[in-house]
């Protein structure tokens, strides 16, 4: 598709959402939301019944009503699109886009879905096992949130940082698994203080923190404050170096050498994460500098325009550095079939960033969780049609280059 193509599908996306929205009712959007919705229940009974907790009156939680409060509350930020794909959101930075063109988001998009699953059902697999463990942190699954940040710049400020923290890392515990909380390149030391004591005093620490490529001492002060609070890894995304315009005055975000990386790798007894691995070269430099994971990431196509997709460049980044350091990746994660994909590439983990942002301001912690059920569910699905027994190892031909 060329350039002047992708801008029209912008325009157009951007109009008829407007145009739903104008109407007062959604009517536009809400059939489409509502299909989706209920292809997810069909497929999934169980979902909507995991989600709630078993013993209380709260309604069971339906997608399509998370969906619509998360527009209602996100809206123009977010338009909550029936596939989110980055077209209407293209250029959106701070918001939910991608930055410029909007290329490196639609990337991801695109080129997982050209991305096929082989179905095979010849074989005994009828209880495909999900579990895992992620620095000894057991998971039900290998999906937990990516870290999203700037609930007032990037999401409207719909939500406080308080609710916002609580209803990710809740939302991924109730389903078993974990969330991250973010270090907002334009927030102050307040900010990420509120988010690490809704950390240590609702969660116990139970979550991964990510901090910007600040001075190293800087880093390492956060760090301290993540170990304190009984956190379970810290991470830095590398790739927020080219951000410092919007760094808060007398703060400074800058790319690394080696050599500073090892630094901070030593600096902390805690499992030390590199996010914004694009190449094979740096992933192998990173786990040499003594990082025990990588996170494979173009920070969701929000930093450099026209990066290629993280589905282009895992499969080589797992031949060379599997085993050695724990493989994280994110990039358009809508469902469990993404997971599986990703999986097959090589990965470990995968984060899930954007739908778990409509899920928190659809229904807070419970919307959260049940996005994850979903993805859940439809994974067991994927695995069972394709004869896969374990997420620990998924062969490489259960995908194949697809026809879109
Ligand atoms: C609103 C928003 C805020 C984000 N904030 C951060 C952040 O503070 N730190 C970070 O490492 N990544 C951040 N990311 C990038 C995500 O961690 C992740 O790389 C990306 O969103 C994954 O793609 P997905 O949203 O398509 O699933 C942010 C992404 C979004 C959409």
């Amino acid at each position: 598709m060329t350039k002047d193509m992708h801008d029209t599908e912008s325009a157009t996306r951007r109009n008829f959402i407007k145009a739903g929205v104008a109407a007062g009712v959604g009517a536009l959007l809400s059939p489409l939301i509502v299909k989706t919705a209920q292809a997810a229940a069909e497929a999934a009974p169980a979902v909507a019944a995991a989600a709630a907790p078993a013993a209380n009156d709260k309604p069971k939680l339906k997608i399509g009503d998370v969906l619509r409060v998360a527009r209602e509350k996100l809206y123009p930020i977010c338009r909550v699109c029936p596939e989110c794909d980055g077209v209407a959101c293209a250029g959106e930075v701070p918001g939910m886009g991608g930055i410029g063109s909007g290329q490196a988001f639609k990337n991801n998009y695109n080129a997982l879905n050209r991305i096929d699953l082989v179905m095979r059902t010849f074989h005994d697999v009828k209880k495909p096992d999900l579990g895992t463990t992620l620095f000894g942190h057991k998971l039900s699954m290998p999906v937990t949130s990516a870290v999203t940040g700037g609930v007032t710049y990037n999401m409207g400020g719909k939500m406080t940082e308080e609710e916002y923290v609580t209803a990710i890392l809740g939302g991924c515990m109730d389903a078993g698994t974990l969330g991250w909380v973010a270090d907002g390149i334009g927030d102050k030391m307040d900010v990420f203080e509120r988010r690490i004591a809704v950390l240590k005093e609702k969660f116990g620490g139970n979550a991964i923190v990510t901090i910007k490529p600040k001075t190293n001492d800087e880093i390492i002060k956060r760090f301290r404050m993540v170990e304190e609070a009984g956190g379970i890894a810290v991470a830095i995304d590398i790739d927020s170096a080219g951000r410092a315009a919007r760094a808060v005055p007398g703060q400074t975000v800058e790319p690394k050498t080696p050599r500073q990386l090892a630094e901070l790798a030593k600096s902390t007894k805690l499992p030390f994460i590199i996010k914004g691995i694009m190449t094979v070269e740096e992933a192998k430099i990173a786990v040499d500098v003594g990082a025990r994971g990588i996170a494979v990431s173009n920070h969701g196509g929000r930093v450099l325009d026209y990066t290629p997709a993280t589905a282009t460049v895992l499969p080589a980044i797992a031949d060379a550095v599997k085993g050695k350091a724990v493989i994280l990746v994110d990039g358009a994660v809508r469902r469990g079939q993404d997971v599986l994909k990703y999986l097959a590439m090589g990965a470990d983990v995968c984060l899930c960033g954007r739908p778990l942002v409509r899920g928190a301001h659809g229904a807070g912690r419970d919307g959260v969780a049940l996005m994850m059920h979903i993805i859940k569910d439809e994974l067991t699905v994927a695995m069972t049609l394709t004869g896969v027994a374990s997420v620990k190892n998924v062969p490489a031909n259960v995908i194949t280059k697809g026809q879109a």
